[in-house]
């Protein structure tokens, strides 16, 4: 049966067009639902030009309240039905209860070859501490913060003289191809670990 996959984002969605775009033909899933928490958030638009229904829950009116904006979510969600859930750059941190409603079925990518740098500036703190290499992976999604099980990484060589926003330029493509060559082994129930190039 063909998956039914949701993407939530933050930001430009270029990971989620990359995602949106591979699930054609005789791949086993396809992209339901664009979910943002702003609707400034530039993806939206690509979403609805790639003819993937759309929805904003805004995470601002909720304040503090963390549980009642992952509620409406969920309301949001469960109206498209999804099987999988992807986060692509989705800025928000999102508490366990959320997470395992989705019973592992929910996936982040992460602008670092973790368990290396969880969180912010990734690419930033790669260089600082002088690193040879640096990457992207893709994941489980569990209650802990860009932890859970890796389902494959891309790895690029840091570059003397590289920046921030260097590294993020060569990294980002393969954003682009990592994620849906792991979307792909995922929805037919392959967790084999992917690594790129
Ligand atoms: C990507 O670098 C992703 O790894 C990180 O946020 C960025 C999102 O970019 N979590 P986009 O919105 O997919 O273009």
């Amino acid at each position: 049966m063909t998956k039914r996959v949701a993407i939530l984002i933050s930001g430009g969605g270029s990971n989620m067009v990359a995602l949106a775009k591979s699930m054609t033909g005789e791949h086993p899933a396809r992209p339901v639902l664009v979910l943002a928490n702003s609707a400034d958030a530039g993806g939206l638009a690509k979403a609805a030009d790639l003819g993937i229904a759309t929805a904003v829950v805004d995470h601002r009116p909720f304040g503090k309240d963390r549980a009642a904006f992952e509620a409406e979510m969920s309301k949001t969600l469960a109206a498209h039905s999804p099987d999988i859930i992807c986060l692509a750059g989705f800025m928000r941190v999102l508490s366990g209860g959320f997470v395992n409603q989705w019973q592992g079925g929910m996936l982040n990518i992460h602008p670092s070859l973790l368990p290396k740098y969880k969180g912010l500036n990734t690419h930033a703190r790669a260089i600082e501490a002088g690193d040879v290499e640096a990457g992207c992976s893709v994941h489980q999604v569990t209650a802990v913060l860009d932890d859970g099980p890796i389902l494959g990484q891309a790895r690029v060589p840091v570059l003397a003289g590289d920046t921030p926003q260097t590294l993020a330029e060569r990294i980002l493509p393969l954003e682009h191809q990592l994620y849906p060559a792991v979307l792909r082994r995922f929805a037919v129930g392959d967790r084999a670990i992917v690594n790129l190039p």
